[in-house]
């Protein structure tokens, strides 16, 4: 491909992105200089495994209470888990809350501009140490997301399958990146990729670059980014469990390392292969089995949590944890497992009370 193909490209996606830019709470405008590196920082890592619609209100509510990383980096690690308590990848609230922390004490409380020492702060790898520095400094950097995939992928035609297409595709996003306006030049293809380059049905007739495009020259858009068949996710098996007391249900902080390591959650022993059925209740109760189940997907495996609820007669507290009023359980900051589940209690008839 020619250098004048290259920058032609660019050229296309930055005029379109002019036009059509989403308008987005973490974003400055297309051409501005740059955007807050705290809420860019923010925002690509809540964004790295959720989509923009749900991360919304989470950066709203977010940056009301935390607006920079001086009040961020004094919070109350509690709150800032209960703050991210239904966005999941919980290590991601453990790792700003130590970005922050890092920020502070290591850089005045600013973000540095470049991406080796972006890379150095807790929680920046190479992915969003790039989108910052092209982002929030302007500078040039080769950002690649899954959305950035699938559109370099479609617009080179690479026939590798994922992963091992990464290098191929890095390489071919930096081939295309221009040195000027690489921020906007990467958010533009983000945009791209999230509205017209989708994964099913591209619409090919809105595409700014459509005409570089290999995939489509060939009509095999939704070939790219080539992938081999998925494995079955395995099934892991556990039970919660719900203990009232009154009007109230005992909660449990989960170990800090570890799946949904710090956040509160019902208490529950380890998912497994096989049903635990009641080996881990957390006290001797007259503990009863729900016909339903609860079952949520994490990103390596199914889990099927059995219900048992009980109530404690007890006069002192079962163990470490906390009593949390049931009819406030929406503030208890749960894991979306363990809403779900607390739901599952709920709409039965052992909620107590
Ligand atoms: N996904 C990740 N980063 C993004 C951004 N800056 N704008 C839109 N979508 C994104």
């Amino acid at each position: 491909m020619s250098n004048k193909v290259q920058s032609q490209i660019a050229a296309a996606l930055l005029a379109w992105y002019d036009a059509h830019a989403r308008v987005l709470p973490w974003r400055a405008p297309p051409g501005a200089p740059a955007a807050d590196p705290y809420r860019v920082w923010l925002s690509e890592v809540m964004l790295q495994q959720t989509q923009v619609a749900t991360v919304m209100p989470y950066f709203d509510r977010w940056t009301a209470r935390w607006p920079d990383f001086a009040s961020l980096a004094a919070a109350d690690d509690a709150e800032v888990m209960s703050m991210w308590a239904g966005l999941g990848y919980y290590a991601r609230a453990r790792n700003l809350l130590k970005g922050a922390r890092a920020v502070v004490a290591d850089h005045g409380g600013r973000l540095p501009g470049d991406e080796a020492a972006l890379l150095t702060i807790p929680g920046i790898g190479a992915y969003t140490a790039a989108a910052i520095a092209a982002i929030a400094f302007g500078r040039r950097a080769v950002v690649v997301d899954g959305n950035i995939e699938r559109v370099v992928s479609r617009l080179f035609a690479i026939p590798t399958p994922m992963p091992a297409a990464k290098p191929a595709i890095r390489a071919a996003t930096d081939a295309i990146t221009p040195d000027a306006r690489a921020g906007d030049f990467a958010q533009a293809m983000m945009d791209l990729g999230s509205g017209i380059c989708t994964p099913r049905n591209p619409k090919c007739l809105l595409c700014p670059i459509a005409a570089s495009c290999t995939a489509r020259a060939a009509g095999e858009q939704e070939r790219y980014p080539v992938k081999l068949p998925k494995k079955a996710r395995p099934v892991r098996y556990g039970t919660m469990f719900w203990l009232t007391s009154g009007a109230d249900v005992w909660l449990v902080r989960r170990p800090d390392k570890g799946l949904l390591g710090g956040m509160r959650g019902l208490p529950s022993g380890p998912w497994l292969a096989e049903a635990p059925g009641l080996a881990d209740a957390p006290v001797a109760a007259d503990w009863r089995m729900l016909p339903a189940q609860a079952e949520h997907g994490f990103t390596h495996f199914t889990l099927v949590c059995a219900l048992a609820a009980a109530r404690w007669d007890g006069q002192t507290a079962p163990g470490e944890g906390e009593w949390w009023p049931i009819d406030d359980i929406e503030s208890a900051g749960l894991p979306t497992v363990f809403a779900k589940a607390a739901r599952a209690f709920r709409e039965s008839d052992a909620c107590g009370g």
